[in-house]
């Protein structure tokens, strides 16, 4: 299995753990840390729709919280024919703790594509901008 199966097998896992009794849209996400690790995450809403959390975020901030810094890839996996990208806010969060990662979307019916994070939010604001 290459790096890539192995990442969006572990976003796909992740997503049977998605709590989403809102909206009934379920995400699995997992990041691939630069030391090999890998971490996964799934989209938790909240009654307050709000203090929602997506999936990508999830993932990202349980490697942060194990002492990680520094991913090279994010995938993200949904049950849909046109591919789920990062939300808004997430991609400010992977452009900030990944860097111009690779981000793979990956769907369960096997379909995959794969972009830069550069692509993905061209002209960036970040630490290099304060
Ligand atoms: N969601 C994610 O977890 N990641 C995305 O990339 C897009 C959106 C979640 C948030 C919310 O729980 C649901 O999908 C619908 O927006």
């Amino acid at each position: 299995m290459s790096g890539d199966d192995a990442l969006i097998a572990a976003a796909r896992a992740a997503r049977e753990h998605a709590y989403a009794p809102f909206s009934n849209f379920r995400v699995g996400a997992a990041v691939r840390a630069k030391s090999g690790r890998i971490f996964t995450g799934c989209n938790v809403e909240n009654a307050t729709y709000g203090l929602t959390l997506c999936a990508e975020r999830v993932a990202i901030f349980k490697g942060i919280s194990e002492g990680e810094r520094g991913f090279e890839a994010v995938a993200v996996v949904t049950d849909t024919d046109t591919l789920t990208p990062p939300c808004g806010a997430c991609r400010q969060i992977i452009w900030e703790f990944c860097g111009d990662a690779e981000v793979i979307l990956a769907n369960l019916a096997g379909r995959v594509e794969v972009y830069r994070m550069s692509d993905l939010l061209p002209k960036p604001f970040d630490v290099s901008n304060l």
